[in-house]
């Protein structure tokens, strides 16, 4: 019968690949955490509305590249293509705003946009996000910018750099898009593009046509007009960043792609990725919750791209702390009962073991073990079951010790390091 194919342009995960790509999901979590963050856990689909009025019908994500179907209900429904949107439908929906602020979220998972496939750029995507909502204060911003940062540090990533921006209050903006409206009368465009110009003149920034960009040269730029407000608080994210000893750079032109941003905005950006080279981006959004039927309260967050951070790690030839694998390799000798119990046992504590099954020779039983790539391993036949004594070998010096089986797993715990584990 004919082979089936995954779909166009979906990334997936399988060993031994999968083991890194859980480790970087781990680590961004875990960076969230412990600021205080917890799990929200939402949908992959949701009302097609949400997403044209979370995000705005002038975005490429929303205009171009939504997997939009109506469900047996005949309802329009939309699998998400970012995660912010959702979480605050959920929290209006659910009243999480009416408790302390703010409220801290993250989560993890699979996003979808009919967007070209290249190399990290896929039709379905994972991201880790947070979600920081309530309260509009600068610090809160760096705490989620240093969120990302941090976790990047513990990949060990180095070739990465942060940008940032301010996007303005509604009355920077409003001054600005005066401005820039009046710039773009003034210049040549086909009528397509000088309509998605009239819905939002910012995503005129997004087109990547040489004769577009060569227009916008001139062009006025937000930074120029922050209000008192904004261009203190942008001040104070930059001063705050720098007590933490986070660098960044400041890119008065970056564009991010989805409509709810005001104030800061910021991308981290990876040297080796080429064209796709955004490893994560966010900001604040202070009209958001009005604008989906919530109070007027302020948030900000980001979505790290796992798919491309695993990119970025394969690029700068980061190796997976060597604890996560395999603790111990058990070749049983026609003793397989005896050997899945010493190693239900051994995993009762903890200590990561597998063994050969199907009744391998010894030989090929070895191979498996060596493949394994487990620290330790050992033979288990009648002999050793009879007398409690085995012999533990060692997989990179190839030495063996004696160890009694009672002994055993105080004597593995002893000599693992977990070291690289998060706790
Ligand atoms: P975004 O910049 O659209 O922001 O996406 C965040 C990250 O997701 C990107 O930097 C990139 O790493 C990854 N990403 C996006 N599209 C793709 C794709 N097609 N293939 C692979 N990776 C992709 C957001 O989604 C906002 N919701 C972030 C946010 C949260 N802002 C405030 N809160």
């Amino acid at each position: 019968m004919a082979k089936i194919a995954a779909p166009k342009g979906v990334s997936e995960y399988f060993p031994d690949r999968s083991k890194h790509f859980e480790f970087i999901r781990e680590v961004l979590i875990h960076s969230a955490k412990v600021a205080g963050y917890e799990l929200i856990e939402l949908p992959v689909f949701e009302d097609t509305e949400l997403f044209r009025r979370g995000v705005g019908e002038s975005t490429d994500v929303v205009s171009k590249e939504m997997f939009s179907f109506e469900d047996r209900g005949g309802r329009a429904i939309t699998l998400r293509p970012e995660g912010t949107a959702g979480v605050m439908r959920s929290v209006i929906e659910n009243n999480l705003d009416r408790g302390r602020l703010p409220v801290k979220v993250y989560y993890s998972g699979q996003f979808f946009r009919a967007e070209r496939p290249q190399l990290g750029r896929y039709r379905q995507f994972y991201q880790v996000g947070i979600e920081a909502i309530g309260v509009a204060d600068p610090q809160l911003d760096v705490e989620v910018i240093a969120v990302a940062d941090r976790a990047f540090k513990r990949l060990g990533l180095k070739r990465y750099r942060l940008e940032i921006t301010s996007l303005g209050d509604s009355t920077s903006r409003q001054n600005y898009l005066t401005d820039l409206r009046a710039y773009i009368a003034g210049i040549s465009l086909d009528e397509a593009t000088r309509e998605r110009a009239n819905i939002n003149p910012l995503r005129l920034f997004d087109d990547k046509r040489l004769e577009v960009r060569d227009q916008l040269i001139d062009a006025p730029v937000l930074l120029d007009y922050l209000t008192e407000q904004s261009a203190q608080d942008f001040a104070a994210v930059q001063e705050s960043l720098t007590i933490l000893g986070i660098d960044f750079v400041i890119n008065k032109r970056m564009v991010r792609g989805l409509d709810y941003y005001t104030d800061t905005a910021f991308e981290f950006v990876h040297q080796d990725l080429g064209a796709q080279s955004g490893i994560g981006g966010g900001g604040r959004y202070d009209g958001l919750m009005s604008q989906l039927g919530g109070q007027d309260l302020s948030g900000i967050g980001f979505g790290l791209g796992v798919d491309r951070i695993l990119l970025a790690c394969e690029a700068e030839q980061i190796l997976l702390p060597e604890e996560l694998g395999l603790d111990l390799y058990i070749v049983p000798l026609g003793t397989g009962e005896a050997a899945l119990k010493l190693a239900e046992d051994l995993r009762a504590r903890d200590i990561r073991v597998d063994l050969a099954f199907g009744d391998k020779a010894l030989k090929g039983a070895m191979k498996s073990a060596d493949k394994s790539g487990a620290k330790y391993s050992l033979v288990l036949g009648a002999d050793e079951l009879t007398s409690g004594l085995v012999k533990l070998k060692d997989m990179k010096t190839g030495e063996s010790d004696s160890v009694t089986l009672s002994s055993l797993a105080n004597e593995l715990n002893a000599r693992i390091s977990r070291n690289g584990e998060l706790s």
